[in-house]
């Protein structure tokens, strides 16, 4: 089964493929896009190991040489450091400018890798290849692209397009569980953000997609392709609707910051429990029902995954440091920290501010559960 799902953006529009095998077939699909056969791969030590052979394969089936260089697995590759020596050796492979940049990889090496192809001589094309589901559902696709920087994560970067994104569901089976449902935070995220369809589906489905069914895998990174690509085509540069996708977030790069960026928390377990701390928020404030968060909780409960800072092993520190820690959030403007809340399942809204006071009581509650 194959789908494919078209991002809109005029001269610069291009194509998800979605489906198993896609590696083995990179070749005929990345050919058309270049005027020699020969593309330069970055992709970190993890994912070389897995699924770097069965990509260069599928490129040399289509008589595509290519160059590999697999930068060390981890967030802490994204910074200056790793991106300069990836510049480096893109030029160091005489990359010229018509020339395409293939991302084997998550989210570390999609921004990375798509960052090097947006400065180098000016701006190459680039291919993203994702091969976890946060990347397949996000990440890739919509242009956003970059590294971290000491004072936060993603402050350095550009939007940059990829000309093609293949997400070959295939990859995703040698993914560690708990990976698997960290991409799924973002899963969950569209149906709450804005299908209320596709909530109800997951709540079906999302367990039996978890356990390896491929056909609902298909589905579940389809759908939400579909709903980032309507709204990339919308508002590309986030100067409204995208910030829509943060929903969770701004929660979440709170929990981050206080763990450290560490192993205590990945980025999709922090985007679902942000997810149901916007929701009881939004039912606090009286904007949705008291069931919306409930049913939000009991799903991310049912598929496993961390639902509430109780979840999060650790001390954490104080709500009003948690409140002050959204406030280094680059989504804020004019020092009002922007939330994304909800009408309802399927029905979120850009604030331009929620009251501090109700904020630090939503974190203060589920703090005082900890103990
Ligand atoms: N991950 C959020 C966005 O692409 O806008």
């Amino acid at each position: 089964m194959r789908e494919t799902v078209h991002v809109d953006l005029g001269d610069r529009s291009y194509d998800i493929l979605i489906g198993e095998g896609l590696l083995a077939e990179a070749g005929a699909h990345i050919a058309p896009l270049l005027p020699r056969p020969r593309v330069a791969i970055l992709t970190d030590e993890t994912v070389a190991q897995a699924q770097l052979p069965a990509l260069q394969a599928g490129l040399e089936a289509a008589g595509i040489a290519s160059v590999a260089l697999a930068l060390p697995a981890g967030e802490a590759t994204k910074g200056w450091p790793q991106f300069s020596r990836a510049v480096e050796w893109l030029l160091e492979q005489k990359i010229e400018r018509r020339d395409v940049v293939v991302a084997l990889g998550g989210g570390v090496i999609g921004d990375l890798a798509g960052f090097a192809a947006a400065v180098l001589r000016r701006g190459v094309r680039f291919v993203q290849v994702p091969t976890t589901l946060l990347a397949q559902v996000d990440s890739s696709v919509g242009g956003k692209t970059g590294i971290n920087a000491p004072q936060g994560k993603n402050l350095i970067g550009a939007f940059h397009q990829p000309s093609l994104v293949l997400a070959d569901t295939g990859a995703l089976e040698t993914l560690a569980r708990r990976d698997f449902l960290a991409g799924y935070g973002e899963v969950v995220k569209y149906g709450l953000l804005g299908d209320a369809g596709f909530f109800d589906w997951l709540e079906g489905n999302a367990p039996a997609m978890a356990q390896g069914d491929r056909t609902a895998r298909i589905a579940a990174v389809t759908r939400s392709c579909q709903m980032k690509a309507d709204i990339v085509a919308r508002d590309e540069t986030e100067q409204g609707d995208r910030a829509l996708l943060n929903l969770g977030h701004t929660f979440c790069h709170a929990l981050e910051a206080a763990t450290g960026y560490s192993d205590r928390l990945l980025h999709g377990e922090g985007v679902a429990i942000g997810c149901a701390l916007a929701f009881e928020l939004s039912a606090r404030l009286g904007l949705c029902a008291q069931e919306d968060p409930s049913r939000v909780r009991a799903h991310l409960r049912d598929m496993g995954m961390k639902v509430d800072l109780a979840d999060i092993p650790g001390d954490l520190p104080t709500a009003e440091t948690l409140y002050d820690l959204m406030g280094q959030d680059k989504k804020v403007v004019d020092g009002e920290i922007r939330f994304i809340l909800a009408r309802g399942i399927g029905d979120a809204f850009v604030t331009k501010g929620a009251p501090r006071d109700m904020v630090v009581q939503v974190l203060q509650d589920q703090l005082s559960a900890r103990h």
